[in-house]
């Protein structure tokens, strides 16, 4: 993992002014710029903000990838599949590409995000028609990369990775863009917790937060853009630990409190946590912030002592579900969600028993399952692995467990009036909202708008989502 490093080149980055100012004569302000985000909501938050870094230089986004300048695809390294998926994808962007030639037309195309941060160079050596390879901390080097290439400098650098954290949130625009009443603001990034299985340490780096006067900065301008529902993110969401305006460290509980006083937010939420970074807090933010929703991502990944010790995941499933019991000790109301891995190198059949154990004593809401994908440079993926068909056997019992708990959890709904938040107000196709649990709640209303937040009466609940009446 050191040759990420040693690949590490860092591409400048100049004021707005500096860059309107060298734009090529001949360039027509608007361009089309599709982004494809693979991974998780952090992804999908670094695409917004590379949205909003390009808008400058004259980028409008669009859906239609056959009509765009630039092609950025941002990746995910977590699992074999999500990294598979990106070279099939930039084969049809390459088609894309040659298509456009041929018409007269040039076409970018970036890989951003952590696979570019894992493989850099061999990216380019595998697929040569990209231009150009960025990480996920240094993407805000993104306008001036895209600006070379449309001035046409061949020699510029072809990577921009590394880890200047600092820099890439003080560099990008205070602007954002806002496309419904929910919003993604990053506060954290980064993890030093080193599970044995997990590439994120080596391709988001250290952990670093936010200082705390900038996340209350943007989430008041998101809420001015019209948010109503904030999603705190990072990697390890609750390790952190943002100096104040006086140098004093805050915690992701005490974030929460200040952020409940910004008017007009009516919704928070925040993920991923890891159970060693439950702190008292965190549970008496749950306890008195009513706006902070019930709803609690807290991913185990196994109910077995041993195979947790084995991820280095630092924690028992005692202590894991002492957390819980707390949770509920200070919010009666609160329901948890979860990640698993099946498979894990040396997971025995008892194991396994054990997670099963584990789900139905926690009844989990709702979950995330994965077979354990061995990640090259990973002290997991150097060690004996198990049966593939062993692995897929797993997952769909304990596909069948999890699923069985969700639907249980969805039919406590039955007959209650809950909170919803709208998302989409259609007179003709329906109206969508969310649950306080991020449920999916359909239900008609002939003159609700978006951002509302409807007393609806559940009707009939499925597998992933609830129905139901405005009263
Ligand atoms: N294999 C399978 N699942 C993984 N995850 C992380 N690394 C791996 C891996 N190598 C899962 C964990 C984590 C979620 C984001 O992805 O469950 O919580
Ligand atoms: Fe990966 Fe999460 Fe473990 Fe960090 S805490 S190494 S992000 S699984």
């Amino acid at each position: 993992m050191s040759t990420f490093s040693s690949l590490a080149q860092t591409i400048q980055p100049l004021d707005a002014a500096e860059r309107f100012a060298t734009l090529p004569p001949e360039y027509t302000p608007t361009k089309r710029l599709f982004i494809k985000t693979y991974g998780c909501q952090m992804n999908v938050y670094d695409s917004e903000r590379m949205e909003e870094a390009l808008v400058p230089l004259g980028f409008q986004a669009t859906d239609m990838v056959d009509t765009a300048d630039l092609i950025i695809v941002n990746t995910c390294h977590i699992r074999a599949k999500a990294e598979d998926k990106l070279f099939s994808e930039l084969g049809r962007f390459r088609i894309v590409k040659n298509k456009r030639k041929d018409a007269g037309q040039s076409t970018i195309i970036i890989v951003a995000g952590c696979v570019g941060q894992a493989l850099g160079a061999d990216i380019l050596k595998r697929a040569p028609y990209v231009d150009v390879v960025v990480g996920p901390q240094t993407y805000h080097t993104l306008p001036e990369t895209v600006m070379r290439i449309l001035w046409a400098q061949p020699n510029q650098p072809k990577i921009s990775l590394g880890f200047p954290k600092m820099e890439k949130f003080d560099e990008l625009p205070q602007e954002r863009g806002l496309k419904g009443p929910q919003a993604f603001l990053s506060i954290q990034e980064g993890c030093n917790k080193f599970c044995k299985y997990c590439v994120v340490p080596y391709t988001r780096g250290p952990e670093y937060s936010r200082p705390l006067s900038d996340v209350l900065q943007e989430a008041k301008h998101l809420v001015d853009l019209g948010a109503k529902e904030i999603t705190l993110l990072g990697q390890n969401v609750n390790a952190y630990h943002g100096l104040d305006a006086g140098g004093k460290e805050t915690s992701l509980g005490r974030l929460i409190m200040a952020l409940a006083e910004c008017p007009g937010l009516t919704r928070l939420r925040y993920t991923t946590s890891h159970p060693r970074d439950v702190d008292d807090d965190l549970l008496c933010a749950h306890r008195d912030i009513k706006i902070l929703m019930p709803f609690l991502h807290l991913p185990v990944q196994s109910g077995s002592n041993r195979v947790l010790a084995r991820m280095n995941r630092q924690y028992t499933r005692e202590f894991y579900l002492n957390i819980i019991e707390k949770f509920l000790q200070y919010n009666p109301k609160m329901a948890f969600s979860s990640d698993f891995i099946v498979g894990y190198p040396g997971e025995s059949d008892d194991d396994f028993q054990d997670t099963c154990r584990l789900i139905d004593q926690v009844h989990f809401a709702q979950a995330f399952s994965f077979m354990y994908s061995p990640r090259p440079g990973t002290p997991a993926a150097m060690v004996k692995q198990l049966d593939e068909q062993i692995k897929s056997q797993r997952l769909q019992h304990l596909n069948g467990v999890l699923d069985g708990h969700r639907l249980a959890f969805n039919q406590t709904f039955q007959d209650q009036v809950i909170p919803v938040l709208v998302e989409r107000a259609d007179e003709d196709h329906g109206c969508m909202g969310r649950s306080e649990y991020m449920h999916s709640v359909h239900f008609t209303h002939p003159f609700c708008a978006v951002g509302d937040i409807l007393n609806i009466q559940i009707q009939s609940s499925s597998h992933n989502s609830l129905k139901g009446v405005v009263v």
